[in-house]
């Protein structure tokens, strides 16, 4: 069978992008990964991408005069691989309302927290400020609204209570690593569903909602 074609956006170190990378590489995996674009010339994960073989892009926001063309620019470069579904890892420029509109249902992003707790930067320390005992990722459909889109899956993890925000970030950071991969994994098993309420993953026992991992 055809394997789901994945582009995904980043803008900085890409350990997301890699951990889909590396998953892709495994023979019985059914997506991969056709294109990675950054905004960032010299985001260290586009050398990780070029170096396994993987077509990469740079697209400056200089180059275009505002939000809705740079988003065309990114749209034009995936049309051109055939992707099927955006995933952006560590992509930190807003998006114009267009392209959420334009990959309705085909746009993820993950997210270091338990969404809708603690949008935005700086996720872990959030959490540490607010004193949760337990945090962890969210991977989410993309909607125009920051961090706000149907929630897909969930990894927990506990906050200790010696945690910096370095290591509460590194311990949520390695759950993002296991979950990103098994969203894209359903994707291309076509498991995902929008429905009025939000999105359910047929066949996972959970409904992906909320996925416990302990660590292995
Ligand atoms: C991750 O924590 C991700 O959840 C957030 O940005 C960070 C990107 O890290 N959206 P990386 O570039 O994937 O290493």
């Amino acid at each position: 069978m055809a394997k789901l074609k994945v582009g995904i956006l980043i803008s900085g170190r890409g350990s997301n992008m890699a951990a889909l990378i590396r998953a892709a590489a495994s023979p019985g995996y059914p997506a991969e990964i056709a294109c990675v674009i950054s905004n960032v010339a010299d985001a260290p994960g586009l050398p990780i991408a070029a170096g396994a073989g993987i077509a990469t892009a740079v697209i400056s926001h200089k180059d275009h005069p505002d939000r809705e063309s740079f988003d065309r620019a990114v749209s034009a470069i995936f049309e051109e691989h055939g992707v099927e579904l955006v995933a952006l890892a560590g992509f930190l420029r807003i998006l114009s309302r267009w392209f959420p509109g334009r990959w309705a249902g085909r746009l993820v992003n993950i997210h270091p927290s338990l969404l809708p707790a603690f949008k935005g930067l700086h996720a872990a320390q959030q959490a540490l400020a607010a004193g949760v005992r337990v945090s962890g990722c969210t991977v989410h459909l993309v909607t125009p609204d920051l961090d706000a889109g149907p929630i897909i899956a969930q990894a927990a993890v506990p906050v200790l209570p010696d945690d910096t925000e370095e290591t509460l970030s590194a311990r949520i950071l390695r759950q993002e690593h296991r979950l990103y991969p098994l969203v894209v994994r359903w994707f291309a098993e076509g498991r995902v569903a929008a429905t009025g309420r939000g999105v359910t993953v047929k066949g996972i026992p959970s409904g992906g909602t909320l996925l416990f991992s302990p660590e292995p």
